[in-house]
């Protein structure tokens, strides 16, 4: 199969991890025998430096003529002071947006070789294997109006939280489609008791969950299912939520599991799926070769299994990370007292190596 890709590596730790990503990419073609075409283009802060743009035509194009998105982080204290469109976040937005990637999708997994680096106690977060379906392109990210007015010392703000029921009732259809494919739990997370927002979700929600009689429905409130997720995180298995909730969430279950640096998600229902770590850009570590690279290399899993259809590829992806994690490959997120962490580029290394020698072993 040819893997066409365009890879728009961002900014900070961004470049390092997607090199690392598409190296174990790289191995896994080889050993199926797929042929990988990949496209580099700019976006986010190296963007805006190259062409004042955070997402440039040529990238947006090149994204729309591939089968895939591969990003790795934008986001860069240099456009802090810059107006809201002509910041490194607003190229993102802006192509989940284009690419119509309504659907987020953001497992977050317990390696039981990472016990140790989870704040919990081993018996809370052992078996935690959770997916968070984020709605993408809705709610105070994308509503209008939105402004800062007024004069300094008198100013006002604005932001807009929008949903429309087609948003959530497509959403809720991937959340529970999904629970079907796992332990067949729904927990949806909203604040009914606050916003107009929440209470169409719940009902909408609800009305959708009736044609998944198999599908166990449950509704939390996001302040205590935040308590939740530290308490029992085992016990959740589809978190569906909106847009902000999710975006919070999900880094907080990036902690429950040990590091945010492991986080992996898709952003699919469009024609074309985005994949990316969760982590983002990371500038107080950026060019030290120290991130930890697996969640760009278990996004690349994702791609292959969604954008692809190669759940076979993707395995062996998922395989290669547990099995150089249980041979104790740590970088500086995951090193506890007395554990020496090896760089971006071993850990890569490490895992290329491991897809590998699995396929020698497949085919042998
Ligand atoms: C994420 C990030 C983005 C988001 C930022 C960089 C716009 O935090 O993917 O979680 O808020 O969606
Ligand atoms: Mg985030």
């Amino acid at each position: 199969m040819l893997l066409k890709l365009t890879a728009v590596a961002g900014d900070g730790i961004g470049p390092e991890v997607t090199e690392q990503a598409l190296l174990a990419l790289q191995a896994v073609a080889d050993g199926f025998d797929h042929q990988l075409q990949v496209q580099h283009k700019p976006i986010g802060g190296a963007a805006l430096t190259a062409t004042n743009d955070p997402l440039p035509p040529d990238t947006l194009q090149a994204c729309l003529a591939s089968s895939a998105v591969l990003l790795g982080a934008v986001g860069s204290p240099a456009f802090d002071q810059n107006p809201p469109h002509l910041r490194p976040e607003a190229g993102l937005l802006r192509l989940r947006r284009e690419l119509g990637a309504y659907a987020n999708l953001r497992p977050a997994v317990f390696f039981p070789a990472l016990e140790d680096c989870s704040p919990l106690r081993g018996e809370i977060v052992r078996g935690t294997d959770i997916l968070i379906v984020r709605e993408l392109l809705g709610g105070a990210y994308f509503g209008q109006p939105r402004s800062i007015e007024g004069n300094p010392g008198s100013r006002v703000a604005v932001n807009t939280m929008r949903y429309g029921e087609d948003e959530i009732e497509r959403i809720a259809r991937v959340a529970f489609e999904l629970a079907m494919t796992r332990k067949r739990k729904v927990l949806s997370v909203d604040k009914a008791n606050v916003l107009e927002c929440s209470r169409l979700w719940r009902e909408v929600v609800t009305r959708v969950g009736k044609n998944y009689p198999d599908v166990k429905l449950g509704h939390q409130y996001v302040d205590s299912a935040a308590m939740l997720l530290v308490q029992r995180p085992a016990e959740f298995d589809v978190l569906l939520t909106e847009n902000m909730f999710g975006d919070i969430l999900s880094d907080q279950a990036g902690g429950v599991v040990g590091s945010l640096g492991l986080l992996a998600s898709a952003s699919i229902g469009g024609p074309i799926g985005l994949y990316e770590p969760v982590h983002g850009s990371a500038p107080d570590i950026a060019g030290k070769g120290i991130a930890n690279p697996l969640g760009a290399i278990l996004s690349v899993a994702m791609l292959l299994r969604h954008s692809f259809q190669l759940n076979a590829e993707a395995g062996c992806i998922e395989r290669a990370v547990s099995a150089v994690l249980s041979q104790g490959a740590r970088t500086a997120d995951l090193v506890r007292k007395g554990q020496a962490p090896i760089s971006t580029a071993e850990m890569g290394r490490r895992v290329a190596e491991a897809v590998t020698s699995q396929q020698a072993e497949r085919t042998a």
